[in-house]
This record gives structure tokens, sequence and C-alpha cells, in this order.
């Protein structure tokens, strides 16, 4: 299995367009910054994820550690919210990224994705400073600086570029308090030319309504959290639920993401599957470990391994001031490799929410617990998870390169949630083949998604069924008009079965539970 020259991440980028998972949003227009697309193949693994994530905290929700079911229902809220929904959760006041916008080039970055180094070159024996460069952190970074070195000194009028230091790069906020220092851009050639670092909110605002001014200002919510809370009164009414319970919920979230990046890892627009925990405030602590514990061996049920997940706890000393626990859990993604990046977030937000809808709202948000004779605000414990995160953790995961197959590059998705289970081929497009393979077709269909595919040699169709991830493929061929089978191929093996007509069915639901 020899590796390719470019990196995983971008034959991930292109196997995913070439193949209809995810293509660029509004590309014939030239696209559009931090927006994607699923096509047809990536929406049946979207849903299919989601569906995964349903039906195992909704439909049938894992055990508590008494051994008993838990008690999870679904929520399905409001994109837009009350204005003030956005106070009470802190979004308004508080989520923003500090930002620095650069005049000669009109870009706008994170000011802590920006770093800066001093650079030194030498002249007829004298060292001059030719001033701070900056580029974005990350892979490019050492490249891009030595790049603008070199620029400056031709500029300069020849010279020698001294050793770049990167050790002694420092974060450009700190340097900014510095007014005597003048900052080249990431991307500018001028000096000077960034802006003071300030604060920009990362939520996207509408209008609701005729008039178009600050009271009919609305917000896309940035998180699908907030909605459970507004509802959390009506659901305890109207439910029977009583703590400890939880309301799940999946959906569409924005945020004006300032440095979009990673393919749909980080987008401005992205799906979430979150869900609320309510508990007595005694029982907190226990119930955040048990989901912690929880998400990670899910994350593992959908084919994720072992070694490339990693509990990520938060330190003390940089929690939310809400929260009295929060662990990331972490995934080895393919430019984070070796190391690891957010996957899902587990939280312990105390009854912080609760508490600030209630104040905002003036209503009550209390539970009456009538066995106990106590009455409390719930505590909260949230497992917030991407689902567009998770496809790309699915396509990462599932990558297979081996250039002994018709089709080097294939994708090992779990069958059942894999985009399409079954192709289905006759060998030759004639002698009473198609017929039997069609009328397969037409009973498998209304169970699986299945494809049709009499075109080209077989061994293109088996490439094109792996490089979409597809489990199963059954050939209808001479035998089969014979001896009423069929071969199985299998995606992973590459190896085929004989299995009779009537057996398909069984063999293929057996295989589905994995
Ligand atoms: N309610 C808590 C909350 O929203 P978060 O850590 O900001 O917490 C939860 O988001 C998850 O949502 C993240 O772990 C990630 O999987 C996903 N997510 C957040 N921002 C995203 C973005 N810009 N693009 C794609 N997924 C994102």
């Amino acid at each position: 299995m020899s590796k390719p020259e470019t990196s995983l991440m971008s034959r991930l980028v292109s196997l995913a367009k070439r193949r209809g998972f995810v293509y660029p949003a509004s590309e014939i227009y030239g696209g559009l910054n931090g927006f994607w697309d699923f096509g047809p193949l990536g929406v049946l693994l979207k849903n299919n994820l989601r569906d995964r994530w349903w039906h195992d905290m909704v439909e049938c929700p894992p055990l508590g550690p008494d051994g008993k079911p838990l008690s999870i229902v679904g929520l399905d809220s409001s994109i837009i919210q009350h204005p003030r929904t956005w106070e009470a959760s802190g979004h308004v006041g508080g989520f923003a990224d500090l930002m620095v916008d650069c005049r000669e080039t009109q870009s706008r970055y994170r000011a802590d994705h920006i770093q800066c180094i001093e650079v030194f070159y030498e002249k007829a024996g004298e060292t001059k400073s030719l001033g701070l460069l900056s580029a974005m952190e990350g892979d490019e970074f050492e490249a891009a600086l030595a790049k603008k070195a070199k620029r400056l000194i031709q500029k300069a009028g020849g010279g020698e570029l001294m050793p770049v230091d990167l050790k002694a790069a420092v974060l450009f906020t700190n340097m900014a308090k510095d007014q005597q220092v003048l900052v080249i851009g990431p991307d500018a050639e001028t000096a000077g030319t960034l802006t003071e670092p300030r604060m920009f909110n990362l939520m996207f605002s509408s209008h609701a309504g005729v008039f178009q001014d600050e009271d009919s200002k609305v917000y896309l919510r940035p998180e699908t959290a907030q909605g459970i809370f507004l509802q959390y009164k009506n659901i305890i009414d109207t439910s029977r639920v009583k703590p400890p319970f939880g309301v799940a919920q999946v959906g569409k979230s924005f945020r004006n993401e300032v440095t979009p990046r990673n393919f749909i890892f980080r987008s401005r627009e992205f799906e979430q599957m979150e869900m609320e925990f309510f508990c007595a405030p005694e029982d907190g602590m226990m119930w955040y470990e048990f989901w912690v514990a929880e998400r990670m061996r899910w994350w593992e049920s959908v084919g994720c391994r072992k070694e490339n997940l990693y509990r990520h706890i938060i330190p003390e000393d940089e929690l939310s001031h809400y929260s009295k626990g929060t662990s990331d859990i972490e995934y080895r993604w393919p430019f984070t490799t070796p190391n690891f990046g957010e996957l899902e977030g587990v939280a312990y937000r105390t009854d912080y929410d609760l508490k600030q809808h209630s104040e905002f709202s003036k209503q009550t948000l209390d539970y009456i617990d009538q066995e106990g004779g106590r009455r409390y605000v719930p505590h909260v414990v949230e497992p917030a998870s991407g689902l567009t995160r998770g496809v790309l953790l699915l396509l990462a995961e599932g990558y297979q390169y081996d250039e002994s197959r018709a089709s080097p590059e294939w994708l090992k998705i779990k069958p059942s949630l894999a985009p399409i289970k079954i192709g289905i081929f006759p060998l030759v497009n004639k002698d009473g083949m198609p017929e039997v393979a069609e009328k397969l077709y037409m009973d498998l269909r209304r169970t699986y998604t299945c494809q049709y595919d009499a075109k080209q040699s077989i061994g293109k169709r088996y490439a094109r069924m792996d490089e979409a991830g597809t489990p199963f493929c059954i050939t209808v061929d001479g035998d089969t008009l014979k001896d009423q089978t069929v071969t199985i191929r299998n995606r992973d093996t590459a190896t085929q079965e004989r299995v009779s007509l009537d057996k398909v069915r069984a063999y293929i639901a057996e295989k589905m539970v994995e």
C-alpha cells in the first residue's frame, strides 16, 4: 500500500466532490467561504449518522447507572428565537472573537491566529531590523514568513537573511499593545496596515417583520441548545418527564466564523446534535462523568477507532464561569495529526442557563419535586456534538488507499451508515441477466438504499461502489440462470460468496447490523 503524494485532507476533499459527498456552496458563482452543500451521497451519509444519534439518544436511550433506560425526549425548535434569548445566554455580549483587519488587503483575521516575528538582515557587516512580519499560525507559518522576509530583503537592496527564530514568535495581541511596533499583515506588503484588535460578534443577524431597525433585529441561532432551555417548562408540563431526563435536538446552527477552514470542520453553517440532561444538583458531577464515557463509547460504535479518540479535560482555570467541568471529545483529524481536535464537547453547565432565562423572562423555571418535597432549578449536563464534523470523521476514518485495488481510494464505512448499501449488477446486459437483477433490485430497494448499474465492466462497477463506500455488490451472472445463485462481493475483503437468491435478504440483514 504505497502512499500518494498529496495530503490526506486534499484527497478527501477531492474524493468528496468527485463522488458527490460534499460540494462547495454556490460554486458556479465562485463559491462562498465557509459554506458547503451535501451532494447525493453526502446527504445520505449525514442523514444516516443523524438517525443513528437520534435512535441512540431518543428512541432507544442508553441505560443509566441503575440499569434502567434513561428518559430522553426530542425537540425541533426554531432557528430564530426571541432576541432576548441571546442576551440571557451571553451570546450577544460574549460570543465574540478578537479580530484585526488589514487596510491594505481588506482581509480580516482572528488575532489569536496571527503570529509575528522580528526579522533582521545583515548587509556590509551591519545588522538591521526589517520589522515584524506576521503570518497565520499553522502548517504554512514558516514558509509564509520565509517568503515574506526574502521579498523585504530584495526591497532593501539585498543582504543576508538572519536565521528566523520561530521560538521568538509572539501573539499579535501582545505586540499590538506596543504602539511603536509596525506589523506587516499576513498578506500585506506594507507595514502598519493592521488595525487594533477589536471584538467581532459571531452571530448572523437579520430582521423579522416589515421594518428593518434595531427593534426588529433577530439572530440565527449559534447553537441548538438554547431552544431546549426555552421549551424546558413546556416539556416538563406536557410530557410527564421528571429529572433526571434529557431533551435532544438536531439542527442547523450558524456562526460567522472568522476563519472557516479545514473543509467542513469549521464552517459558517453547520449542523449540531445536542442534548441537555436535566438532573438534581447533587447528581451533576456523576452525570457529567456518565455522559463523557457514554459519548466516547458512541463514537466508537459508529466506527471510530479507540486510538483516534481522546478525552481532553479542560483545566479548571480555563472553564467558563458557569461550568463545573467540561471535557472535549477529540479526534485525530488529518490536519491535527499526531494531535487531536474537538469533535464534541461535554459540559456540566450547572443551573446557569435556566437561571439566566428565568431572570430575563421573569418566569419561574424551578422543578417541584413532589416526592422529595423540595423545589430546585435542575442542573444540566450537555453533550454537544457536530453532525457536520461527524460526517468528516466518517470520511477521514473510512478513507483507505490501496494501489492493488481497482479503485485505490475507497471508503470503509459501517454497512449500517453507508450511503448506498447494495450495488446490483447484471454481469452483461443481455441473456436474461438484466431481468433477474432488476427483479432483485425492485425487491431490495424497499428496505435498503440500492443502486442498479448495468454499464461498463464489472471491475469498474465494483470500483465505483468502493469509492462510494458501498459494502455489498450483488452480481447476476450466467450461473444465476442455471442454479438461482448470485455472487455477493464484500467491499472490505474484495472477496465474493455465492448465495442463493432466496437467501440474499437474510444474508444482507445479518451483515447490516454492523
Ligand atoms: N451548546 C454548546 C456548543 O454549541 P460548541 O463546542 O461551541 O458547544 C459543539 O459546539 C459542537 O458543534 C463542536 O464540538 C463541533 O463539533 C460543532 N461545531 C461548532 N462550531 C462549528 C463550526 N463552525 N463548524 C462545524 N461544526 C462546529
